[in-house]
């Protein structure tokens, strides 16, 4: 018989994380987790297929459309990003392309900008499930970088020049975005933060994109409370899960 794939199954939600290295936990002195960089290729709390179509008719008549992909990890998310719009809205490519990835810890960012990404079996069958099999299309097989990895993969030529690395803190660096277009992707990392940063940084994502933009959260997100913060901050939900826009604040 055979198995077939579903990338939105809850078995495939619990599946290995694709970057799962020693040091993926941070502790602090009370023994309480202050940071993860757990994450994998086609992360299934977005509808990859879903988000890039909204992104292509929202922004049909906009020139640019300006991606920053905050707390990246070791890059699977802007890959997935990347092949996402290649696969199913080409037609947006060149107003997309540089995706920008940001993450705050300089040793994290040190893997995606090695060039060489690790992965499991799920994020090798996630990849050609979504791309219909174009594994060898996207990545060449190499070895993986860190221990009990199942392989590495390096990016071929589709991919190159698509993302961009850089080191921020999104608490910091939101201030230097454009004014217009923005897609802020800023994903199962807020319960990393004080509680008491939550409201601000919904303000701030808000002021970024209240003209034309959008935001992307994820699971982690959903099971403590920010989508609330974020409908207070002015946000309502979008067709697509997880997928959040501006609405006009009303002025008495
Ligand atoms: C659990 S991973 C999520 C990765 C990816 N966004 C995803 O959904 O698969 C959390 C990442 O957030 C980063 N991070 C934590 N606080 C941050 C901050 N204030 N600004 C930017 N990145 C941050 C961590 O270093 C870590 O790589």
């Amino acid at each position: 018989m055979q198995v077939s794939f579903n990338p939105y199954s809850n078995n495939c939600y619990h599946r290995q994380p694709a970057f799962k290295s020693n040091e993926n936990e941070f502790l602090n002195a009370a023994g309480k987790v202050v940071n993860k960089t757990v994450t994998y290729m086609f992360r299934n709390d977005i509808e990859w297929e879903p988000f890039t179509r909204f992104l292509s008719y929202k922004y049909r008549t906009a020139p640019k459309i300006n991606i920053t992909n905050y707390a990246c990890s070791d890059g699977s998310e802007p890959l997935t990003l990347a092949m996402s719009v290649m696969e199913f809205t080409p037609e947006i490519a060149p107003k997309i392309f540089p995706i920008i990835a940001k993450d705050k810890y300089q040793h994290v960012l040190d893997f995606a900008q090695s060039g060489i990404f690790n992965i499991y079996a799920p994020d090798l069958y996630a990849i050609n499930y979504f791309t219909k099999n174009k594994f060898n299309h996207y990545f060449q097989a190499v070895p993986a970088s860190i221990p009990d990895c199942m392989m590495g993969v390096k990016p071929r030529e589709p991919l190159q020049n698509k993302i961009i690395f850089k080191q921020a803190d999104i608490l910091e660096d939101l201030r230097n975005l454009p004014d217009e277009n923005n897609v802020i992707l800023c994903r199962n990392f807020w319960t990393y933060l004080n509680k008491e940063q939550h409201h601000p940084l919904a303000e701030m994502l808000y002021e970024k994109t209240k003209n034309n933009g959008l935001i992307a959260i994820g699971s982690l997100e959903n099971g403590h409370g920010i989508p609330k913060i974020l409908l207070q901050h002015g946000f309502r939900e979008t067709g697509v899960h997880n997928v959040y826009e501006p609405v006009k604040k009303m002025t008495v």
